[in-house]
């Protein structure tokens, strides 16, 4: 699939319907989803962003920290109009109950209730990254936004949140959750065959009630299997939509930066658009020292040693790094890249938000 390129992150900002932000743990994500939705809404535009465990003092910045921190809601002040900005913090238990809801009518107050359901909704493996997804889809089509901005959450794998859906589809397939979902009377034999030693066996460990209740959820959510598939088949064509684009995220750190790579071939070989790769957390590189200064500097000792020694040190950490952000560059395939420093303060007002933001969409220099 080719998709459209773009020069640059203003341009992409400007152009996107959907930005995901992914990458290794602790880079920046969740940061530059805020800052990156920041600068698209104050070219006019409509913008949400949905954040993953923002950091406290971000999420009350955001205005994310009453209880319904899960819906959209408008950060006054952000962006003059036309534009607007929108925050909310993904629940994804919330987001699992709300699909269960649409999908299954009148049966839904049955599945809701079962302290089976419960006990999955909030924790099931990928769940967190099926429900971000999910919830891209629902604000994308609600008709509000321009721009739906997702951040993603820290990932074993960062590539969890690109193969969610397919996995649900895989779940639904499983063996096992097909015995569970088999009509009561194909289920009666087998539950007197095979089963019967595993259900006994559970049931003396943990009670005759969850046994029911588990074969109960499964028989229950069956009814909804096509409708989950359809979803999963939509959104896998969302996240490859021409108008959908991935920002990767790295510090310029070799560990951060393998991730990163493995990232970036997965979603080259998904057939998902790399919009651009953002190099956050870059220290600035001090100013050389003259030759002149130099000399001589090796016989100093006392207080100006240590300052040498350090300079030296943050010279030499701000070259590696200029070193391995050439492999980021090459990553990106022709994408825009754009470095980020670190800067001397946390990212947790809309004043810190809107300089990053202007960072990201301004053209790198040189
Ligand atoms: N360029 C920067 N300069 C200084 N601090 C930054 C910069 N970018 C992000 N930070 C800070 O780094 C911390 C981690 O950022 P953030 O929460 O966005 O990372 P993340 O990738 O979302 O982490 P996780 O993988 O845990 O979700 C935050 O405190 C944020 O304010
Ligand atoms: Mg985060």
């Amino acid at each position: 699939m080719t998709h459209p390129t773009t020069t640059s992150l203003a341009r992409l900002v400007e152009t996107a319907d959907l930005l995901v932000t992914c990458g290794p743990g602790g880079v920046g994500k969740t940061t530059t989803a805020a800052a990156l939705g920041l600068a698209a809404a104050r070219t006019g535009r409509r913008v949400v962003v949905v954040t993953i465990d923002p950091a406290r003092r971000l999420a009350d910045a955001l205005g994310l920290d009453g209880t319904a921190s899960d819906r959209p809601h408008v950060v006054v002040g952000a962006a003059p109009g036309p534009g607007s900005f929108s925050a909310l913090m993904l629940d994804a238990e919330h987001t699992f109950d709300q699909l269960i809801r649409d999908r299954a009518g009148d049966g839904a107050d049955r599945i809701l209730a079962n302290p089976v359901y419960r006990a999955i909704a909030g924790s099931l493996a990928g769940a967190q990254e099926y429900m971000a997804i999910e919830r891209l889809h629902q604000l994308h089509h609600s008709g509000d936004y321009d721009l739906v901005v997702i951040d993603t959450p820290p990932s074993r794998h960062a590539i969890d949140v690109l193969d969610a859906p397919d996995r649900l589809v895989r779940f639904l397939s499983n063996p096992v959750y097909r015995a569970l979902t088999l009509p009561s009377r194909s289920l009666a034999r087998v539950t007197n065959a095979a089963t019967s030693a595993f259900s006994w066996t559970v049931k003396r460990l943990a009670g005759p009630k969850i046994v029911e209740d588990t074969i109960d959820f499964f028989r229950s959510i069956s009814g909804l299997e096509a409708g989950l598939r359809q979803r999963a088949a939509e959104m896998s064509a969302l996240l490859r939509a021409d108008h959908t684009a991935f920002v990767l995220v790295s510090s310029p750190r070799a560990e951060a930066i393998d991730e990163a790579s493995f990232l970036a071939d997965a979603l080259h070989e998904g057939g998902y658009r790399l919009g651009g790769v953002v190099v956050n957390l870059v220290h600035p590189l001090p100013p050389a020292l003259h030759p002149d200064e130099l000399s001589g500097l090796d016989a100093l000792d006392g207080p100006l040693a240590e300052q040498v020694a350090y300079h030296r040190e943050l010279a030499a950490v701000a070259e590696a790094e200029r070193r391995e952000m050439a492999t980021l560059a090459e990553l990106a395939r022709g994408a825009p890249v754009r470095d980020v420093p670190l800067l001397d303060h946390d990212v947790h007002d809309l004043a810190a938000l809107g300089e990053l933001g202007q960072v990201l969409v301004s053209s790198p220099v040189g």
